[in-house]
């Protein structure tokens, strides 16, 4: 075990904070990290798959506290208002007031149930995010989206709530699913292709110490991922513009997984397929040079993620599922492409041929 902590901030002014990223920062190192609380109160939020494993530790880097444990259940299923009610009924019922501060101390899931509670319970407490899995630990923990879903679609109800601080445990990734793993990795690929050549390359050269979740690079990958994850945020935070960038491969990847139905694919695993997309379309649109989309496909292979549609998948079922996407502004699907690996657009105006084409390499009919 290295003991040395990584310390990278976001910066949003007043709200800036820091993200700290380690291995075997559960425990006692976990106190000194997570900052200073405005009181003794603080109510844990996790899952029981999460619990089980990791809140022994976390209790005992908070022992100095007053803590609650709110536990809901494991799962997208439950990322809800009835989770929601029933987080605000134990914070009401346990007495805590507007000094508290909540942990989230799980996935993406728990993070962003957590986020919208800390911004909404008595309008708003400080909360801090212990992310559990690679993909909270890349991207949900950061940025401050926070959201629960609504029957009509996914984050449907939610707010921008920064934490006061957000702690990376990298060791916790040692009991990750391997599916979950992968899936992770696909947003990790996905900041190379977006923002930095050099380390979409090192990811390359690198791909089996990633894949053998070694310390060194999963410290490296996260940090890089953290950071410019926080250098888009920062510019954008509200995606006003910049942050659309982050959805590269998410037009594609969001219609995958609505017509399979939720669950079926992981998201990741929906995005590698959507970024292998969207990297095609941009060859065919002559930005991104040929040879750049088997590149990341590749690499995306390479980290034991999907690069092509199994099953039946209709043309026309994934055209009307991408009118559906939220990224669309009056009725056109905008879509992030590449002009090289490292470097994208946000594209309204683009030929309908070339999206067609791309569809019809990937779907059975
Ligand atoms: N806020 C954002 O900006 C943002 C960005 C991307 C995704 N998201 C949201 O994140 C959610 C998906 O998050 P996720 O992929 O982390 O899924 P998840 O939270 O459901 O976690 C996946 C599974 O892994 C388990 N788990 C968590 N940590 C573990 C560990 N260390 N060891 C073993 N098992 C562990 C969980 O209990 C769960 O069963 C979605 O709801 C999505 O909308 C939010
Ligand atoms: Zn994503």
């Amino acid at each position: 075990m290295s003991n040395a902590v990584q310390t990278i901030s976001v910066d949003l002014g007043d709200r800036s904070y820091p993200i700290h990223i380690g291995d075997g920062l559960l425990g006692q190192r976990l106190r000194q990290l997570v900052g200073e609380f405005r009181s003794k109160q603080v109510a844990i939020f996790t899952n029981p798959t999460v619990s089980s494993l990791y809140l022994e530790s976390t209790l005992a880097g908070l022992s100095d506290f007053n803590v609650d444990v709110f536990t809901m259940p494991d799962g997208e299923a439950h990322k809800n208002l009835d989770t929601y009610n029933d987080a605000m009924d134990f914070l009401m019922d346990h007495r805590h007031n507007r000094t508290t501060c909540l942990v989230a101390l799980g996935g993406g899931v728990v993070g962003d149930l957590t986020g919208f509670v800390a911004a909404t319970f008595q309008r708003g407490v400080d909360f801090v995010q212990i992310p559990t899995t690679l993909l909270a630990q890349v991207d949900s923990s950061v940025g401050g989206k926070t959201a629960v879903n609504h029957a009509s679609g996914k984050n449907m109800i939610g707010a921008f709530y920064q934490p006061q601080s957000v702690v990376i445990d990298i060791s916790v990734l040692r009991t990750l699913p391997d599916r979950e793993y992968a899936a992770g990795l696909a947003e990790i690929v996905k900041y190379g292709v977006i923002y930095d050549a050099e380390f979409f390359a090192w990811l390359e050269a690198n791909s089996e110490a990633i894949s053998a979740r070694e310390t060194q690079a999963l410290i490296h990958v996260i940090r890089r991922s953290c950071e410019i994850k926080a250098e888009v945020v920062a510019q954008d935070e509200r995606e006003a513009g910049l942050r659309a960038i982050l959805n590269f491969g998410h037009t594609f990847g969001h219609a995958i997984e609505n017509l399979s139905g939720y669950g079926t694919w992981l998201h990741g695993e929906a995005v590698s397929v959507g970024m292998v997309m969207a990297a095609q379309f941009s060859e065919r649109l002559n930005r991104l040079p040929q040879g750049g989309a088997s590149r990341i496909a590749e690499l995306l292979e390479c980290m034991d993620l999907p690069v092509t549609l199994t099953g039946d998948v209709e043309r026309q079922a994934m055209l009307t599922a991408m009118g559906m996407d939220k990224k669309t502004v009056d009725g056109r699907v905008r879509f992030v492409v590449a002009n090289a690996i490292g470097q994208v657009d946000l594209v309204a105006d683009y030929s309908q041929a070339a999206l067609d084409e791309t569809l019809a390499a990937f779907c059975s009919r």
